[in-house]
């Protein structure tokens, strides 16, 4: 199954696409993981993309393009792969498509998540991650353990530096202008499929799941 999950900051991408690798054993290609991981690198990659990501604006194609490009040639994409914020500029979308064509590979779907505003502000001041595994949470929606710490590792949690507010208003406007119109790009390609976000997290994946037996 090859995947796209389209949504703004907060929709459930990380969360959904969590529970897609347990149910189809593909990996979870996240952009925004990867960059992160490049920022606590200071790899010359990652301190010229931490100002983007901290202001809430997006890193340049070209480098996001480049570490998509990457990751889907290693073997453990062969079967598939959920993609978890990309494509996020028409451009990028291009080049997805080229790439995979180039691997004689096609999208199944791609995933829209449906939330109203002021939920995905609710769930980004109250999301955790933790540290060590890497594992999501949200204060209220889905917590971690009665200390404080991760249930699967027991580490430490943190949030993460672009969940203050301003930042996160920053980042919706950004989706609003340069991904949002992906929506119609896989409308006409025959991809999209809205999936109504405001639900609780297993009626979300229950939506999907029933999506994608469809394709
Ligand atoms: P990225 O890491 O992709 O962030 P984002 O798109 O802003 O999305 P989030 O990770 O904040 O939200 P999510 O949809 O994954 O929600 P989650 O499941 O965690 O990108 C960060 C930055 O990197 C960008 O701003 C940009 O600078 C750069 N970047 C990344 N990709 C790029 C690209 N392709 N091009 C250029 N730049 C790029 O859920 C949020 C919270 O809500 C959690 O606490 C969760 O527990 C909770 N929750 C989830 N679902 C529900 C539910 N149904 N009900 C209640 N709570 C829920
Ligand atoms: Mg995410």
């Amino acid at each position: 199954m090859k995947i796209v999950l389209l949504g703004p900051p907060g929709a459930g991408k990380g969360t959904q696409a969590a529970m897609l690798v347990t149910a189809f054993n593909i990996p979870q290609i996240s952009t925004g993981d990867m960059l992160r991981a490049a920022v606590q690198d200071q790899s010359p990659m990652g301190i010229k993309a931490k100002e983007s990501m901290d202001s809430g604006a997006l890193v340049s194609d070209d480098v996001v393009v480049g570490i998509v490009r990457e990751r889907l040639q290693q073997d453990d994409c062969e079967r598939g792969f959920i993609l978890d914020g990309f494509p996020r500029t028409q451009p990028q979308a291009d080049a997805l498509k080229h790439v995979l064509a180039g691997l004689d590979k096609e999208l199944d779907s791609v995933i829209s998540l449906q939330v109203e505003t002021e939920a995905l502000v609710e769930r980004l001041t109250g999301r955790r991650t933790c540290a060590d595994c890497g594992k999501g949470y949200h204060l209220r929606y889905d917590p971690p353990a009665s200390d404080g710490s991760c249930l699967s590792c027991g580490g430490q949690l943190i949030q993460r530096d672009d969940d203050v507010e301003e930042t996160i208003r920053n980042r919706m406007q950004v989706y609003h202008q340069q991904t949002a119109p992906l929506e119609d790009y896989y409308t006409k390609e025959g991809l999209l499929v809205s999936v109504d976000g405001m639900g609780e997290i297993n009626s979300v994946r229950d939506q999907i799941s029933t999506a994608l037996q469809a394709v």
